[in-house]
């Protein structure tokens, strides 16, 4: 079977080109993220640690004849087009609009920035006669997340080409507002986050109540991440992604009843835990937390191994993660379980488990590099003769946040 190396795998040996100085053109990147531990936390205030890719979203803006403000893209159909004259006086008008559906992020992020400027009493600026393409090198709704390097994208080129110097804390306010007011997922901070705040080979140890975070730098040696695409896809808004958000809500109701002083259900330790568990009538909520409070110790667990270097350690809290997500937050799926359990019985896996908000999309694995090949065969034969599905596999580099991409020639900004 021939191996599917996805796109961003490819792009990372592609990256540059040559650029058209002549349309006076601005390009702005937004990269997607991986998350190496820390999931379904983000909405509780606790502990994640992600950090952003080398493949993501770039947008190209170029001027044009009238007084529009107007988004396209070369992956998804159609485009959404705004009167850029308007916008200073605080009015958002679409003049026409034949997206499927992704032109919702942009109506969204565009809302959410002009109300939190409104809410500053800062100026909103006019933004007229410009075209914005968008392309991505990211597979749509597979956990690397898409959708907030979307939002993000625009929040940052909104606020550049407007000359708002916003920080970039806000941008992120912004394009989460943009997904939980105007899409309606319930989804936390973290992908945005990651997405403007990345470093370059490093992860953000990130508090997701206080947004306090650190670097930690990445070093895989001799062991590299690979990040395999399930083929099962989910898009948030139609998973259970935000039942889950509502019974971390219900635990959290019910937990604060008894422990008033507690800020966020992620502050709960697991001492505070086990006097608070049996008074937790509902075997649901309980297994929830259980997980909730056991991944953030996992979370910081996986930061002292690795900056101690100690790969084994922090690739068993992976598969701790996934076993977690599994049996106690139920958010994996059989795909994704397949596609774990295939990973770890091959000889020269470390650790393995599922990424992002699950029921599809990747898992993340830690795999030795001179078996690489055949645990890629391995994976491929195995998976798809459980599923019926073909995964595909990337490895990126960590890279960094949300930034314009300087063309060749032009003075700096
Ligand atoms: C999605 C959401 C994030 C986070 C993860 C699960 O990626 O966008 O906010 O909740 O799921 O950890």
């Amino acid at each position: 079977m021939p191996i599917r190396w996805g796109k961003g795998h490819q792009q990372m040996s592609q990256s540059g080109g040559p650029l058209d100085q002549g349309r006076r053109t601005r390009v702005f990147f937004a990269p997607g993220r991986i998350n190496l531990i820390g999931e379904h936390t983000d909405y509780t205030g606790g502990l994640v640690m992600p950090a952003a890719i080398d493949a993501g979203t770039t947008a190209t803006v170029s001027a044009r004849e009238d007084a529009s403000l107007a988004f396209a893209s070369r992956d998804y159909p159609g485009e959404i087009v705004f009167r850029g004259d308007v916008l200073a006086s605080g009015r958002i008008e679409i003049i026409r609009r034949s997206d499927d559906g992704w032109g919702q992020y942009v109506l969204g992020v565009l809302t959410a920035w002009v109300e939190a400027l409104s809410a500053m009493g800062r100026k909103i600026p006019e933004l007229s006669g410009l075209s914005i393409n968008i392309e991505s090198t990211l597979p749509q709704g597979a956990g690397l997340s898409s959708s907030a390097s979307l939002t993000v994208l625009i929040a940052y080129l909104l606020d550049a080409l407007g000359r708002t110097e916003l920080p970039r804390s806000a941008l992120v306010r912004i394009a989460k507002m943009a997904e939980n007011d105007h899409v309606g997922v319930a989804s936390g901070i973290m992908d945005p986050f990651a997405i403007a705040f990345g470093r370059e080979g490093h992860a953000i140890f990130l508090h997701t109540d206080t947004l306090d975070h650190t670097y930690v730098p990445l070093a895989f040696h001799p062991y590299e991440l690979i990040v395999i695409d399930s083929g099962k896809r989910r898009t948030l808004v139609d998973s259970a992604y935000n039942t889950r958000f509502g019974e971390a809500e219900r635990a959290w109701r019910e937990i604060r009843r008894i422990r008033p002083e507690l800020p966020y259900l992620g502050a709960l330790t697991p001492q505070g835990w086990s006097t608070i568990r049996p008074m937790i009538k509902d075997p649901v909520l309980v297994r929830r937390v259980d997980h909730l409070v056991g991944e953030n110790e996992r979370v910081r667990e996986a930061r002292r191994a690795l900056e101690k270097g100690d790969l084994p350690k922090f690739a068993s809290l992976l598969t701790a993660s996934h076993r977690s997500l599994r049996d106690l937050y139920e958010v994996t799926g059989p795909e994704l379980d397949a596609l774990v359990d295939t990973a770890l019985s091959f000889p020269g896996v470390l650790g393995a488990r599922m990424m992002g908000a699950g029921f599809g999309g990747v898992t993340l694995n830690v795999v030795e590099p001179s078996k690489r090949d055949a645990f890629v065969a391995f994976v491929c034969e195995r998976y798809t003769r459980l599923t019926g599905l073909l995964p595909r596999f990337y490895r990126f580099q960590i890279a960094d946040g949300v930034r314009e991409i300087r063309l060749p020639g032009t003075p700096a900004r």
